[in-house]
């Protein structure tokens, strides 16, 4: 066990064992719509096929509040993701030890986790990339306020980039230090996000 993060407030570290995947199955079914909420049986696939990819936070009295998956896969800027192509439909079987980044398939917070835990979650996902020597973290962010949105989603974008609009998924990684790459067509089925999603990235020696 491995701990990436340790403050007052949050501690964000690997599983000890793949029984801790009962705490993450009962997060993400408390946080995730039914229908996109990871599956019991993709959680252990994920675990058998790369346990070092999950992170767990954990408040400093054993609540769990935050999850990470992510696995290595090669990535530049602008190549485009297809989230159930790069994940393995979800389950990690793509995930290529010799790969030039690390791809984060999923991230989690429960609404009453410590301020901050996101970006600790990021910074952890970071430190994780760098052990293993990758040159970016990135994935996907979803754009769950786009379907409030009345304009086309290059504007949109720019302007959750920009600070104008609010998204509730973009505007919180890109407060965590993300930057934003291309836009995804087809991303997942995700009606809130009318299926789009884009790029975020970070170097790992930024
Ligand atoms: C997306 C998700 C992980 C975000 O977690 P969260 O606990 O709501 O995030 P936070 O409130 O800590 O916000 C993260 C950062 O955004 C900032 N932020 C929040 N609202 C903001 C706003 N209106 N304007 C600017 N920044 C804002 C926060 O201040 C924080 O930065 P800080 O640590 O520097 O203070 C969480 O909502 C979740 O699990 N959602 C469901 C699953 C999901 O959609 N995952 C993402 C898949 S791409």
């Amino acid at each position: 066990m491995t701990i990436f993060i340790k403050n007052e407030a949050i501690i964000i570290r690997s599983l000890t064992s793949e029984d801790e995947l009962e705490k993450l199955m009962t997060l993400e079914n408390q946080v995730w719509p039914a229908d996109l909420a990871c599956s019991k049986e993709n959680f252990h696939l994920r675990y058998n096929y790369f346990k070092d990819g999950f992170l767990i936070a954990v408040t400093p009295n054993g609540k769990t509040v935050g999850s990470f998956y992510g696995i290595f896969y090669d990535y530049y800027i602008g190549r485009g993701i297809n989230w159930h192509i790069d994940s393995g439909d979800g389950t990690g079987s793509s995930h290529s030890p010799n790969a030039n980044s690390m791809f984060g398939i999923s991230i989690t917070c429960s609404k009453d986790a410590p301020e901050g835990t996101m970006r600790s979650i990021v910074e952890a996902w970071k430190l994780l990339g760098k052990k293993f020597n990758k040159k970016y973290i990135y994935g996907g962010s979803r754009l769950c306020g786009f379907h409030q949105y009345q304009g086309s989603i290059e504007d949109y974008v720019k302007g959750v980039s920009s600070g104008k609009l609010f998204d509730p998924v973009l505007t919180k990684w890109l407060a965590c230090g993300m930057k934003p790459g291309a836009i995804i067509k087809n991303y997942f089925e995700d009606p809130e996000s009318k299926n789009y999603g884009v790029e975020i990235y970070l170097e790992c020696d930024s």
